[in-house]
């Protein structure tokens, strides 16, 4: 079976980060993640095809130097295509049922009892489905008896006809294909509306969801998966340093500051004395100076915060100020 992986998207809300890493590699607890989503693939998917258009030479690379144990295919789309238009120009490689995902979404969907839903339901295809409590930032689905009978992007504030939310996981038959056009396509906006009657239905689950796609939803992503249990500590040099929480600690040097709740620094991060850091990531050597106050942020690889910076909600980069 072969899993199609939607990579193309420009990541804008996660710029400047996005500028020069693309979503699917950002990493989340220090995997990429799109290897988030190919670890949970279910054995029957011997294929990966990432549709991907934005920095598609970095995914390239990365795919070349790590082995994920199936084959990847890197699909293309020189202008992007929108959703739509990239599963359909993956056609070639979508002769039978398949598993189709957006790359920046996290979640403990069951993907073995997802197929088997599909399987016993039929129809065109199957969404899995999370409910929320404000799905205006979503695609938001009906249903009715399983079947999803209508089907809005982004409704407005106040006017979603449900709580319950496409959570970015299909299956799909090759049938779907017959109803994508030439040229960008959005799956949601135009597709999904089109195909009702070809029967759609809805699987919803418990557990966890999240799209990290924003920098308030990656953080979210990363507390999720720190509570549970992704935890590692591994701390070069811990003077007077105090963990709080839960945190992922992977080879960083700590001196006298105080670190966490969920809190991720990667390998060569390091805080100094008298600096707090809660609910933050510090990706590959990623520095916070003396004194510093460091609240849900991002800081980029190799990111320097200067000694006595207060920074709350940023996402900073190698070489921007702070
Ligand atoms: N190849 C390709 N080409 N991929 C694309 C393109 C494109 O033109 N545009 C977007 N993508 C990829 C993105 O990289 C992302 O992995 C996925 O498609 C979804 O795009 P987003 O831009 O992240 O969409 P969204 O988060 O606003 O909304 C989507 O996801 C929600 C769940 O997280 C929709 O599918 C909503 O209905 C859904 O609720
Ligand atoms: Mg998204």
């Amino acid at each position: 079976m072969k899993a199609l992986i939607l990579a193309g998207g420009a990541g804008t809300r996660l710029r400047p980060l996005t500028n020069a890493i693309p979503k699917p590699l950002v990493p989340l607890l220090g995997r990429p993640l799109v290897m988030h989503i190919i670890d949970s693939l279910p054995k029957e998917v011997d294929t990966v095809v990432l549709a991907v258009s934005y920095m598609k030479g970095a995914l390239e690379s990365y795919f070349r130097q790590n082995d994920c144990g199936r084959k990847v295919v890197l699909i293309n789309e020189e202008e992007p295509l929108g959703t739509g238009g990239a599963i359909r120009n993956a056609r070639q490689y979508l002769d039978e049922m398949f598993l189709c995902f957006n790359g920046d979404v996290i979640s403990s969907l069951d993907l073995t009892a997802f197929l088997d839903h599909h399987r016993r339901h039929g129809g065109i295809g199957t969404l899995a489905l999370w409910r929320v409590a404000d799905p205006s930032a979503f695609g938001v689905a009906k249903m009715l008896n399983g079947r999803i009978t209508e089907f809005q992007e982004k409704p407005s504030p106040g006017t979603a006809v449900s709580d319950l939310i496409n959570a970015g996981t299909y299956a799909f038959e090759p049938e779907l294909l017959d109803h994508i056009g030439d040229g960008f396509v959005s799956l949601e906006r135009e597709v999904f509306p089109k195909i009702l009657e070809r029967g759609l239905h809805g699987y919803q689950f418990t557990g966890h969801w999240v799209d990290c796609g924003t920098l308030e939803s990656y953080l979210n992503a990363q507390s999720v998966l720190i509570d549970d249990g992704e935890d590692v500590v591994c701390v070069q040099r811990q003077e007077g340093a105090r963990l709080i929480g839960a945190n992922h600690l992977d080879g960083v040097t700590l001196s006298h500051c105080r670190v966490g709740p969920h809190v991720c620094a990667m390998r060569g991060s390091s805080i100094m004395d008298g600096s707090t850091v809660e609910r933050s990531v510090l990706m590959e050597g990623a520095q916070v100076g003396k004194g510093c106050v460091i609240k849900d942020c991002i800081l980029g690889p190799g990111a320097q915060v200067k000694d006595g910076q207060t920074l709350n909600g940023e996402i900073l980069v190698r070489g921007s100020s702070a």
